[in-house]
């Protein structure tokens, strides 16, 4: 058979369905845009029966979509989100990126999904298929104003002025009403996709604590009415602003004493010694903040179902379909089995690349996997951390190979004035103060006291700080000291590190209060 051009509507239907697959990553789009216009509220609700075929809605109160962009919100290949060219003229198009969305196709493709009829050619709405409507306004708008979007994402008419508070509600009626087959298949998995709607939403909340999320499930009535089901009880979700990740997590799986369960913290670091495409040396600047479970007796985590949570530059990525997912939850279950705990089954990680141009999100479709730059050196630096916090926090001992292999992260020494000022950073002389009281930090920024703010002093992570002899050249890094217990208030502190070396005796030290 020749070479043929395939039509331009066959190209978006076929493009269309490899993207938003089932009514899970339709909704998965649709929070992506809720969350890009920064709403503090997301409620979404399918119907129980067909699991969101016949009806799905998500409604925020985000900013609403401004008039100008209203007639093109659906079109292909248009989008608020990636700015100009100037994006492509950096090393990387993402470099700008901080938003969820950044193709400008989902609501498009989410508009092929559904076969609407002309209303205009005279049919009547019973014939209908399905519809999509959006409803939106912003803080600028007296009304609201309601969009029927028809085939190819454009506008069926002209919007109708209707009431409605700040924010944008999107209805789908009759998804995948373009694809017999598909929705044939989907139709019987309707009880799997209400429950995996639930999970994503779950790991949107675990990484957006701060939000209001409601799931409801609904009825659709033979007359067309649309009331909340019977089901909503048990399926439904209701999940409340939380003050934190771990008090988020402690409500949903009933932990009565996330203290004595869980701990938490943050840490900032670097990779070293990556070279990237154009051979350079470059350093991987990257947040990590963790909620992780002890795994010891008094635990309450350790009884219950595996529950863990991934966000990359607060994307939720799913396990199913991330490799950097599996490979992080294989990781951080063998660094527990290093230390002889059981495996973690409940956990959250954020981790956030602070380089933007080192974080590839557009490596399929459905936006549930990034690809980190040098990935294997990351994942590498990130097991020896957690090695130590881990173990620090079970009152374990780590081995030398982890003391040693964490020295070489570079901690910044921006971090240590910034820690100084809030006061997370407690300086200590080291036992021989030969050079402790001269000594001073970079640039001279900070004075060496011996006070200790609480008497949270296990929790105390050691920092060694050396310079030469002119207090020029500093370097940093870690000590293993938390086996000793000899940090109280004006204690001083045997530098002898566990490797042997006793060339620490006239540095002081930097205590990072975890
Ligand atoms: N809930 C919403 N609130 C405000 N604006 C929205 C909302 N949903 C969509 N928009 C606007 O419509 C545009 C198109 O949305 P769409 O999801 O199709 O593309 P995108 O989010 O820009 O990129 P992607 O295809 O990667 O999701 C967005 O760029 C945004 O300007
Ligand atoms: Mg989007």
């Amino acid at each position: 058979m020749p070479i043929k051009r395939i039509s331009q509507q066959t190209v978006s239907s076929l493009s269309s369905i490899a993207s938003v697959f089932n009514v899970t990553s339709v909704v998965k789009e649709l929070i992506d845009n809720s969350l890009d216009a920064d709403s503090s509220h997301i409620n979404i609700e399918v119907d129980y029966e067909t699991g969101g075929l016949r009806h799905c809605l998500v409604r925020d109160n985000g900013c609403g979509v401004t008039k100008l962009d209203r007639p093109l919100m659906c079109c292909n290949c248009t989008t608020s989100k990636l700015s100009s060219n100037s994006e492509i003229t950096k090393k990387s198009i993402f470099a700008n990126v901080s938003t969820l969305g950044f193709r400008g196709e989902a609501l498009f493709f989410i508009s092929q999904l559904i076969s609407v009829s002309d209303n205009r050619s005279g049919s009547r709405s019973g014939s209908r298929n399905g519809s999509m409507t959006i409803t939106t306004r912003t803080a600028k708008d007296q009304m609201g104003e309601m969009w029927s979007i028809m085939g190819q994402g454009l506008p069926d008419g002209l919007p109708k002025s209707v009431a409605a508070a700040i924010g944008t509600c999107i209805t789908l009626e009759g998804l995948f009403s373009s694809s017999v087959v598909r929705k044939k298949l989907l139709m019987r998995q309707s009880r799997k996709t209400i429950e995996d709607i639930r999970k994503l939403i779950i790991s949107y909340a675990m990484t957006y604590p701060e939000l209001r999320f409601t799931f409801k499930l609904m009825e659709v009535k033979t007359n067309g009415e649309i009331c909340i089901s019977s089901h909503n009880n048990k399926n439904g979700l209701i999940i409340n602003p939380c003050s934190s990740q771990l008090s988020l997590l402690s409500q949903q799986y009933q932990i009565r004493n996330p203290k004595n369960s869980f701990f938490e913290g943050e840490i900032e670091t670097e990779t070293k010694n990556c070279h990237n495409i154009q051979g350079e040396e470059e350093e991987v600047e990257y947040k990590l903040s963790y909620v992780l479970p002890l795994m010891n007796g008094t635990s309450e985590a350790s009884s219950k179902n595996s529950n863990t949570f991934l966000a990359v530059n607060n994307r939720p990525l799913d396990l199913k379909s991330s490799v950097l997912f599996k490979e992080i939850r294989n990781m951080l279950n063998s660094v527990y089995e290093k230390l002889n705990l059981l495996r973690p089954n409940i956990w959250i990680l954020n981790i956030i690349i602070l380089n933007n141009e080192n974080l590839d999100v557009n490596i399929e479709p459905a936006k549930n996997d990034v690809l980190i730059f040098k990935q294997k050196e990351f994942l590498r630096i990130l097991e020896n951390e957690l090695h130590v916090i881990v173990a620090n926090n079970h009152g374990l001992n780590y081995s030398d190979e982890f003391s040693n292999r964490i020295g070489k992260n570079k901690i910044k020494e921006t971090e240590n004035e910034e820690a100084l000022d809030d006061s997370k950073y407690v300086v200590f002389r080291g036992s021989d103060s030969g050079s402790a009281n001269s000594l001073k930090g970079p640039n001279d920024e900070f004075e060496i006291s011996n006070e200790i703010a609480d008497d949270e002093t296990s929790n105390l992570n050691a920092i060694e700080i050396s310079n030469d002899q002119d207090g020029k050249d500093w370097s940093f890094h870690t000590h293993d000291f938390f086996s000793q217990e000899l940090i109280g208030n004006g204690d001083e502190i045997h530098s002898e590190a566990r490797d042997g070396t006793n060339g620490a005796n006239t540095d002081d030290y930097i205590f990072y209060k975890k």
